[in-house]
């Protein structure tokens, strides 16, 4: 069999068999099939899609890639949480110290940034010495200790999604259900945790549009996990505005910190006690979903949380004072304000187009080798049901080169709707799967 076998095949629509998909698979990791053959397999999956079953398969032969994590000599139900990727989500660096402060054991592996979304890997680089690639003697040793650790995909773990991950960002074959569900799962899966949460965005900022694809995409990776063995839980959440106001890498941090000293932004604060809520829940930590949102609570108003995201920056090499020194983090020599060319109301803001301006402002990469500004980003001033004048400030673009600003103000003006009436805000949660 040869990779122009397979790709003919699926090109025609064919079902690929378990010995076709290793063989594209084992391809991909050692590097035999070229980057054109595979960009071809993404495009002919995205036309073609894959069945329920080849997804299954494509999602294991990934998993099996690289090395699948032993996390047993960590005690307790270790839990990880993942997004499929959004604008100003920034949820894990505030569920995460959420949940471990009760407790539960957060072993996270996490992506970076891909299209138009944010990763947390990204995000945590910003902070001044922070290591996101630990060996898995020092990634359980840190979870045993301080009960929380989040790197970075290694090359060992799932090495066939990383190289698949990086060519899809570039090929426009990201927002395929099969293709999403096999990489998050294989990651996951081959991560070790015991369960995972699991944040299926749903709108105009995310791969899935509609509710009904990402509650197929939630269905699809619950499915995925309980078949082998993981207890998993899926919350389709909405990303048709971005969530928090701030975009961008070291911007982010910051309205973790806040959010984690109960001054941060309400959608960001509530869906972020929401997952902890569900994480606490599946470790075993309450009894149901609402104790655990109780517990969460308590951790949050207490500062038990805010006290966990300085344990975790330590614990990886970096500084914690930034939790109470924002000048500590890379800082942005420029600065473009948005301004409101008339009165009326902020009826919403395209979360796919702010993330756009964000990653154009220099906070994402274009291409695969990209180096990325941690300092860029975008600063929503008003959100969705702000009232506002003309001159109003909307929004304000960061970064350090004046080109890429001006293109990216003008990104991020577009993505206001601004009407004469009041809209009513849609909700942060659609659907919970289990
Ligand atoms: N997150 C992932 O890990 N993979 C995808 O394909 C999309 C989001």
């Amino acid at each position: 069999m040869t990779m122009y076998d397979i790709l003919l095949k699926k090109r025609e629509g064919g079902t690929l068999s378990k010995e076709e998909i290793g063989c594209f698979v084992k391809g991909c990791t050692d590097g035999s099939i070229p980057d054109y053959q595979i960009s071809a397999f993404l495009m002919a999956v995205f036309f073609k899609g894959l069945s329920r079953e080849e997804t299954f398969l494509l999602t294991e032969a990934m998993m099996h890639s690289g090395d699948v994590v032993d996390l047993s000599s960590i005690a307790g139900v270790k839990v990880d949480k993942h997004s499929t990727g959004g604008v100003g989500d920034k949820t894990t660096l505030i569920a995460g110290p959420l949940a471990a402060a009760c407790g539960v054991p957060v072993a996270k592996m996490s992506g970076r940034g891909l299209g138009f979304t944010g990763g947390t890997v990204d995000k945590m680089e910003s902070i001044p010495g922070m290591r996101t690639s630990l060996e898995a003697d020092e990634f359980i040793a840190l979870v045993n200790r301080v009960k929380l650790a989040v790197i970075g995909q290694t090359g060992h773990i799932a090495p066939a999604d990383k190289k698949l991950y990086a060519l899809r960002d570039v090929t426009a074959t990201v927002d395929n259900l099969s293709l999403i569900a096999a990489s998050v799962m294989s990651k996951k899966l081959a991560s070790g945790s015991d369960a995972f949460v699991l944040d299926v965005k749903c709108g105009s900022g995310a791969f899935m549009e509609t509710v009904e694809d990402a509650k197929a995409l939630g269905e699809l990776m619950v499915e995925i996990g309980a078949a082998n063995g993981k207890k998993t839980i899926a919350l389709v959440t909405n990303m048709d505005r971005p969530l928090g106001r701030g975009v961008g890498n070291s911007i982010e941090v910051m309205e973790v910190i806040d959010t984690l000293k109960g001054a941060g932004p309400a959608d960001i604060t509530e869906l972020s006690l929401q997952l902890a809520s569900y994480m606490i829940y599946a470790g075993g930590l309450a009894a149901s979903p609402e104790a655990g949102y109780a517990a969460a609570q308590r951790a949050l108003r207490g500062g038990a949380g805010l006290a966990k995201l300085r344990e975790l920056i330590a614990g990886q090499g970096g500084n914690p004072a930034v939790t109470d020194d924002f000048s500590l983090f890379p800082r942005a020599a420029l600065s473009v304000s948005v301004c409101a060319d008339a009165d009326g109301c902020v009826g919403g803001i395209a979360a796919r187009d702010i993330g756009v301006a964000s990653r154009r402002s220099g906070a994402g990469r274009e291409t695969k080798d990209d180096v990325i500004d941690l300092s860029a980003g975008v600063i929503l001033h008003k959100t969705v049901g702000d009232a506002v004048k003309a001159g109003d400030t909307l929004a304000v673009v960061r970064g350090n080169d004046a080109e890429k600003l001006h293109d990216a103000a003008a990104v991020a003006k577009a993505a206001f709707r601004i009407g004469p009436e009041r809209t009513a805000p849609a909700p942060l949660i659609y659907a919970v799967i289990a």
